[in-house]
């Protein structure tokens, strides 16, 4: 398990890491489903670090939080990202009525998902784990991330 941590000072610094991580998650499992958990509270950043890896991928429209919708696809290139929010969840059986297994193994699926741990035991082993968290600085806007990943990641500390 190749483990890390890192600090964002602003939301422009959490976009930047999402644009970084975007390239290294794209080289997960070639031809095979890619999976992203981001855990932490509410307006810890999981949607702003969304929008840079969209970003970082291609994407040019807007992003919007799938709070609502529990899910918000994007096409680029080669692949559909498909942004989820499972905060408002109560039971998995609402996610099998949205076909949650066809998202999650659709080949050339990258599966981004905020508050997975609502829904747990429908989910695969994801490829990177990202938990965003507050400081204790007296700066309000700093974040502490801790990522998690069986893959080689390193890179991403040059
Ligand atoms: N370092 C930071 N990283 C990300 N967002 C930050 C940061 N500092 C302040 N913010 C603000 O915090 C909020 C994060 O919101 P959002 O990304 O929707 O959180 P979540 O999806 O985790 O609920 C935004 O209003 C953003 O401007
Ligand atoms: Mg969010």
């Amino acid at each position: 398990m190749n483990s890390f941590q890192l600090t964002s000072e602003n939301e422009f610094e959490t976009r930047f890491l999402g644009e970084k991580l975007s390239q290294q998650i794209l080289e997960f499992n070639f031809g095979s489903p890619k999976i992203v958990f981001l855990t932490g509270e509410l307006g810890t950043g999981k949607t702003t670090l969304t929008k840079g890896i969209l970003k970082g991928m291609g994407y040019k429209g807007l992003v919007k939080s799938p709070t609502f919708n529990i899910v918000e696809i994007y096409e680029i290139s080669d692949h559909s990202v498909f942004h989820f929010d499972f905060f408002r969840i109560v039971h998995s059986r609402e996610l099998s009525e949205i076909g949650i297994q066809e998202y999650l193994t659709d080949k050339s699926g990258i599966s981004i998902i905020e508050w997975p741990e609502r829904a747990s035991s429908i989910l695969p082993k994801p490829d990177l784990k990202i938990h965003i968290g507050h400081s204790s600085d007296l700066n309000e806007d700093v974040r502490k991330f801790t990522i998690n990943s069986d893959h080689d990641i390193g890179i991403l500390l040059g």
